[in-house]
Formats: C-alpha cells, sequence, structure tokens
C-alpha cells in the first residue's frame, strides 16, 4: 500500500483517513497503533464527521426533491447512545425492532415521536412499553398484532399511530437471507395473497389505532434502483384501490437497503439516484392519483455508519500451506463480526503499521473462534504479516457490533469514538465480570 493505493479505499474508509509521517493509518490525526496501544485490541473506532456528513447527504439529497421526507435511521445496524444524540442533532429519527433498542432510545432522552417500532413479532410487554412512553408510531406485521395493540391502547385509554408493513413481492437482487419483501419471507402483509387488503380494513376498523399509512422494505443491501420504483409503482397501485377511503394516506416509507461499498470493486452507488429514483416514482403517483403528498419516509441504517466505523485487530499466529493459503489469525472474529460467516460478506483490510509498504502478499485472515467458517476476509494482500501486526478492516460500522455476541465466552471489544479533536470511548471493553454476571455460581 501506498499514498495512493490508499487514495483508491478512501471513500470506503472515514472521511481524513491517511498514513501518517511514520507510516502508521490514522483517522482525523489519530494515530490508530497509539489508540490500540492506549484501549486493546480488538477495536472499533467510529468518526463522528462521516456519521454526520452521511445523515446530511440523505436529508438533503432527498429533500431537495420532495420536501415532505423523513429519515428514520434504522437503529438495529448500530446503536449506542452517543449515536442517538449525534443523529438527534441531525435532525434524524430512529426506529427500533425490540424493547431493547427502545430501551436505548428511551434512556438517550430521544424524543419518542421521532421513534417507529418495527418487527415481525412484537411481544405485549414490549408494545405496552412503546404505548405507555407515547411513541409517535408502530409498524404493525400481523393480524395477531393489530388485536394486542388495539387492546393495550384500550386499557390504556389511547390511541396509537400505526402504518401497516406491507411486502410487495418484488426481488431486491440481494442475499436471500436478507431480501424481505418477496413473497416467501415472514414479513408483513402480503399484497399478492390479499392478506394486505384485508389487514388495511382491519386497521381502519380498529378504534384505538390510527391508520396512518404503510411501509414495505425490500432487503439489503441493494445497489439497484429499480426495485425501489418498481415496488413504489406496485405499491401505490395497490393503495389506489384498497386503502380505505376513510383514512388519509399520511405516511409512505420505502425503507432501507441503500448500500455501500465495502471493497474497491464495489459498485458506488450514489444517494443522490437513489433519492432521483424514489422521489420520481412517488411524485408520479401523487401527481396521477391527485392526492395530498404524504410523509416519505426513508430508513438507511448501514448507509449512515458503515462507512464510519473501522475494525482493529493484532495478528497472532500465522499457518502457511504451502501452494493453497496462508491463514493470518487475528484476535476477534465471528463474535464481533459475523458477517462474512453468515452471509458470506466480502471485506478488505489494510496493514495499520505497515500502511505506507507495498501489500502484496496474498493472504487470509481468519478469526479466533472454533469455528472453520470464522475468516474475515479471504484472499487479501497484505504487507508480509507478522504476528503483533495491526490490521485495520474498513466499513465495519453496521451490523458488526449490532450483531455480536460472546461466542466462547468472548468479550466484545471496546468502541472509540473520534469527536472533532477528541476520543470518546463509547463502549468499554466487556470484562468477564460483565460477562458472567447473570450465572448462578
Ligand atoms: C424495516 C427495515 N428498515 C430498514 C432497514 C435497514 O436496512 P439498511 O441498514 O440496509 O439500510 C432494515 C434492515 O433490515 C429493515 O428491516
Amino acid at each position: 500500500m501506498n499514498k495512493q493505493s490508499l487514495v483508491k479505499l478512501n471513500h470506503i474508509f472515514p472521511e481524513k483517513t491517511g498514513i501518517n509521517k511514520i507510516g502508521n493509518l490514522e483517522i482525523g490525526g489519530f494515530d490508530l497503533s497509539e489508540l490500540v496501544s492506549e484501549y486493546g485490541s480488538p477495536l472499533y473506532i467510529y468518526d463522528e464527521k462521516t456519521i454526520r456528513n452521511c445523515a446530511r447527504s440523505f436529508l438533503n439529497e432527498f429533500k431537495s426533491k420532495y420536501n415532505n421526507m423523513h429519515v428514520s435511521y434504522s437503529s438495529k445496524a448500530f446503536i449506542n447512545p452517543a449515536l442517538v444524540k449525534i443523529l438527534n442533532e441531525e435532525n434524524l429519527g430512529i426506529d427500533v425492532v425490540s424493547g431493547g433498542e427502545l430501551e436505548v432510545l428511551i434512556r438517550s432522552e430521544f424524543p419518542m415521536e421521532k421513534t417507529n417500532f418495527h418487527g415481525n413479532n412484537k411481544s405485549e410487554h414490549e408494545l405496552n412499553k412503546a404505548v405507555k412512553n407515547n411513541i409517535g408510531l408502530i409498524t404493525i406485521d400481523s393480524f395477531y398484532e393489530l388485536d394486542i395493540l388495539d387492546e393495550i391502547c384500550k386499557k390504556n385509554k389511547t390511541s396509537q399511530n400505526i402504518t401497516l408493513r406491507l411486502s410487495p413481492s418484488v426481488d431486491p437482487h440481494t442475499h436471500e437471507l436478507t431480501s424481505t419483501g418477496i413473497l416467501d419471507t415472514k414479513f408483513g402483509f402480503s399484497i399478492e395473497t390479499g392478506a394486505a387488503k384485508k389487514a388495511l380494513n382491519v386497521a381502519s376498523s380498529k378504534n384505538n389505532l390510527n391508520l396512518k399509512g404503510v411501509h414495505f422494505h425490500l432487503g439489503s443491501p441493494i445497489f439497484e434502483l429499480k426495485p425501489y420504483s418498481e415496488a413504489i409503482n406496485y405499491v401505490f397501485k395497490f393503495l389506489e384501490k384498497n386503502y380505505p377511503k376513510n383514512n388519509k394516506l399520511e405516511i409512505f416509507n420505502v425503507g432501507g437497503g441503500f448500500a455501500v461499498s465495502y471493497n474497491q470493486d464495489d459498485p458506488t452507488v450514489d444517494i443522490n439516484l437513489y433519492a432521483n429514483t424514489i422521489c420520481e416514482a412517488v411524485n408520479n403517483n401523487i401527481t396521477n392519483l391527485g392526492i395530498d403528498p404524504p410523509e416519505l419516509v426513508i430508513e438507511p441504517g448501514r448507509a449512515i455508519v458503515a462507512r464510519s466505523g473501522v475494525a482493529i485487530y493484532t495478528v497472532g499466529g500465522i499457518k502457511n500451506i504451502p501452494n493453497l493459503r496462508t491463514y493470518v489469525s487475528v484476535d476477534g472474529g465471528m463474535a464481533d463480526n459475523i458477517r462474512p460467516a453468515l452471509y458470506g460478506s466480502k471485506y478488505t483490510a489494510l496493514s495499520v503499521n505497515k500502511a505506507g509498504m507495498k501489500h502484496d502478499k496474498l493472504v487470509t485472515i481468519a478469526g479466533k473462534y472454533c469455528e472453520t467458517g470464522d475468516k474475515l476476509v479471504e484472499n487479501v494482500l497484505l504487507p508480509n504479516p507478522e504476528p503483533k501486526d495491526l490490521i485495520a478492516i474498513p466499513a465495519s460500522g453496521a451490523y458488526n457490533s449490532s450483531m455480536s455476541s460472546n461466542y466462547n465466552v468472548s468479550l466484545r471489544p471496546a468502541i472509540l469514538l473520534i469527536s472533532e479533536d477528541k476520543i470518546k470511548i463509547i463502549r468499554r471493553r466487556e470484562t468477564y465480570d460483565d460477562v458472567l454476571i447473570t450465572s448462578e455460581i
């Protein structure tokens, strides 16, 4: 690697990533190897500026084309009180899918009116908690949920704004495990089977629920633009015939799934292109139908936080199998990043302490967990890896720490935030006491 090669990867790393005078990788002027010396390894580092700029790009690009719009960050990608505060300052809403994510927002004093509760099987307890905390919106996923939420509202002598999650049978051409808008999915009311039509009528008839509109989410990550316009046209066509006459369509939520680059050769998808496609399709449909523009909602998760986060690991054992492969084992792996093992997700890597040296040795970066499939990056070039070297994996900000586990009774890494010219520990490294606190010993 040299400075020129890093330029090619700049769109994958946080803004202001570079190689410093002594040849180490740095972000915002912070030498990553010094951060590891101070805070330990593995280490996750987020850059606040990159998060803010991603959030602003979504808001600006969409708002310039469709004024009545709202960005609701999908917190499953990564949630932390520090992030909640940043996104609130950037005027984003947040959607949650569990009582736990909701709890983070409550404790972070995030405005409940800007919160939307998703999920295909929310419990009564979770719904009750959401209602009691005056949540702005609940997106309903099943007939059972319509019934129990109506009952909960009745008991609490209140009413609740809701949208319905529809499944439009549109294939977004992404990994089958992350496709959510096709017919064969656990999520939402299918338009194709007639369930969506029935759900709209049931929702409209509930005394304690206010039907405000509809939602769909096709999957993630979606590199193509056409699935969005196809789904929007199809859903509007369905609504024209089936949306209850006594309810106004106030919210039209097209979900998230906006792709990011994980590797140098990944197609880059410009937010502007998503905004053009989505806003044009919505604008055309509302003009044709002659209705007031509903609030257009998008739910980016990955695209707000992936680029801002970098994972740093320390190299341990190195195993060479002549003419086949060299395994470079690091001190993290599938417990802090399950995505390669779960979805075959592809990442790239860069040396931290030899960042300025030529990356010319083909290796596979293996995790330390007791699974053959625990490989973080297959076939990547590194500069003659040796034990104690540090490796950075970019685009690690989304679905890494939020999907992390204590597999092999491992400890979750610390997370740092580069905030202007300061380092903040936004999650300390776990200890064995943290992990064992729920067990009787
Ligand atoms: C309903 C819903 N909205 C938004 C998202 C966010 O997707 P992404 O992080 O790819 O933008 C998801 C992801 O699973 C989702 O299920």
